[in-house]
């Protein structure tokens, strides 16, 4: 009997999942069924539930994207400490009745980070842009990376202050060098890891971020991938000395090879897959 494996999102057509799981499970020899599966916006419990009920072999886990992950940690019956930190699930375990919710995304970012763009994040100053799903999704991961300094920096200044109180109230032991602010805070101040994680890319919005941000030999990252963004242009345009810039190809590859070893117990080679996928 096939385990089953699913991805459930609205929309989910452009999910690269699938692709990814047949390539990991191709080069591990595991026999595993990965399918992509459009849930109502009102009908993600049901899509669960049918999902458990229905198919050939068993269903051992499945992966949420938008709009699903806030609902998938209300639904899990067990959590993780970091799916608990992000307040949001993207992978499920199914175990005798039981469904344990987790969050690789921010495991995903900092193996991105530090095994493939070979940049470490203790001691460093780290910047995260943003304080909607995906900046909550990462900080804890982050922290536990031990950077100097962590300051969240979001247009709406309060939300970034309410997810360092969450954050703080969660995970106090990380917390001390984490901080948040408004744009104008950044004033000259310079980090060595510069984290994208607004929404600002998808409209082409330009973010208001002095060039005196980009520290030397600093990495710029934007967790959208495959395209230029406003902000890595702006990066680059810095021309700092030794700076890089990434897109947040590796992060996706990198979460799914965590959910994969989640659900597999195998830790799959992601940098085959990735040069497919940029292939
Ligand atoms: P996601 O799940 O992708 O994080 P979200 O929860 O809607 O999506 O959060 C979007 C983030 O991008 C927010 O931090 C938002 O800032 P606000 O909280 O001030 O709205 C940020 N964002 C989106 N467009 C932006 C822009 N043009 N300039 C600055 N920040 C922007």
């Amino acid at each position: 009997m096939t385990d089953r494996y699913a991805v459930f999102g609205n929309p989910v057509g452009h999910s690269k999942s699938p692709r990814i799981h047949a390539l990991f499970a191709k080069q591990t020899g595991q026999d595993i069924s990965y399918q992509a599966i459009l849930a109502e916006k009102d009908g993600f419990a049901a899509a669960i539930s049918s999902f458990l009920a229905a198919g050939e072999g068993p269903a051992r886990g499945a992966n949420v994207t938008v709009p699903f992950k806030e609902e998938a940690f209300r639904l899990a019956t067990r959590r993780t400490a970091r799916a608990e930190a992000a307040g949001a699930v993207n992978t499920l375990s199914f175990e005798a009745g039981a469904m344990i919710g987790d969050n690789t995304d921010g495991a995903g970012l900092v193996r991105d980070i530090k095994d493939n763009l070979g940049t470490p994040l203790a001691g460093r100053r780290v910047l995260l842009l943003g304080a909607g799903g995906a900046a909550r999704g990462v900080i804890l991961p982050l922290l536990q990376e031990q950077p100097s300094s962590l300051l969240v920096v979001n247009r709406t200044a309060s939300k970034a202050e309410q997810l360092v109180t969450e954050l703080s109230r969660l995970a106090s032991e990380y917390t001390p060098g984490l901080q948040a602010g408004d744009y104008a805070s950044l004033n000259q101040q310079s980090f060595d890891i510069v984290i994208n994680a607004t929404s600002a890319g998808l409209d082409n919005s330009v973010l208001p971020i002095p060039s005196a941000t980009f520290a030397p030999d600093c990495l710029a990252y934007d967790m959208v991938y495959g395209r230029e963004t406003p902000f890595m242009a702006q990066a680059r345009a810095t021309g700092q000395a030794g700076l890089r810039v990434a897109d947040g190809l590796g992060m996706l590859v990198e979460q799914a090879a965590e959910a994969f070893f989640l659900g597999r117990g195998i830790r799959p080679q992601t940098a085959p897959v990735m040069a497919t996928l940029r292939g």
